[in-house]
């Protein structure tokens, strides 16, 4: 294939255009998105066509799937997530959007393995409004003095579903939640296995520190949180219909901007990740 990729701001994001995600990706094309991918952290593919089983199929060039406990029990296609606040006959409704992706977060680090990188479709997306937005964790973490990052090294971080839920406000977990996803500690600074940077791995699923006074360690954790999510650090998506977006959560933090008025609806897939070291 022959594609062009173009940086969308000096923080993070490219845009890719030309290609079909619909079609295969021989190895070269594969390196060269790759590689993108490790520089940029989020790749935006626009224009494409997918229906939920092509979506499915263009994840899985890129690694294995990620599942949910909810919903991995129906056919292949439930595997594919609908992120969207309409009602029950198909209005927008503000209050249906999930709560908990308005807090900056990394998808799934409330597990012993999370996830890699997540794959959202715009099918139908407001003109303005109802970005997402996302923070560069390694430029955050890299930001601070050489003393600090020192110390911040040693340091591990609980990330907790449980305690996620209540913070966001969004419900409480369930109780097979609960037994399935109990408090995991990791690293407070990621090495990304791939490009060997590190980055903070923190958000609204971590909770403490280990080892840490619970206070001091929640405390600490809000000024690194508003450290890394300044405006220097950050970069907005504004979605238009038929956007691909891939983004890396070893990396980065993510929120939704805000709960959209208009009609917003996405299609979610996300690969596995490996442990955090
Ligand atoms: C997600 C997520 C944010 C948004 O799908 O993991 O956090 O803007 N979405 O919808
Ligand atoms: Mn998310």
């Amino acid at each position: 294939m022959t594609f062009s990729i173009r940086p969308l701001s000096d923080v993070l994001a490219a845009e890719v255009r030309g290609v079909d995600l619909r079609e295969p990706l021989d190895d070269a094309d594969r390196a060269a998105l790759n590689e993108a991918f490790l520089d940029r952290h989020v790749l935006c593919f626009r224009d494409q066509e997918l229906d939920k089983p092509a979506q499915l199929a263009a994840t899985l060039r890129f690694g294995p799937l990620d599942v949910h406990i909810q919903r991995n029990k129906g056919d292949e296609i439930s595997l594919v997530h609908t992120v969207s606040n309409l009602d029950a006959d198909g209005n927008p409704k503000p209050e249906a959007a999930a709560k908990g992706n308005l807090r900056w977060h990394s998808d799934k680090s409330y597990r012993t393995v999370p996830s890699c990188a997540t794959f959202l479709y715009a099918v139908k997306v407001p003109a303005q409004g109802g970005r997402t937005e996302f923070a560069n964790m390694n430029r955050a973490f890299e930001a601070y003095s050489a003393e600090r990052r020192e110390a911040f090294r040693g340091m591990k971080v609980v990330h907790d579903w449980v305690r996620s839920c209540r913070k966001s406000g969004e419900r409480e977990a369930s109780p097979e939640e609960a037994s399935v996803y109990p408090p995991v500690a990791h690293p407070l600074v990621r090495r990304h296995p791939e490009s060997g940077r590190e980055a903070f791995f923190i958000g609204n699923h971590a909770s403490h520190i280990s080892g840490m006074d619970r206070e001091e360690g929640e405390a600490l954790l809000e000024e690194i949180e508003a450290h890394s999510t300044a405006e220097r650090f950050v970069w907005r998506h504004q979605w238009r219909e038929g956007d691909l977006l891939m983004w890396d959560n070893r990396c980065l933090l993510h929120r939704a901007e805000e709960r959209a008025r208009e009609a917003r609806v996405l299609h979610r897939t996300v690969t596995r990740g490996t442990s955090p070291f």
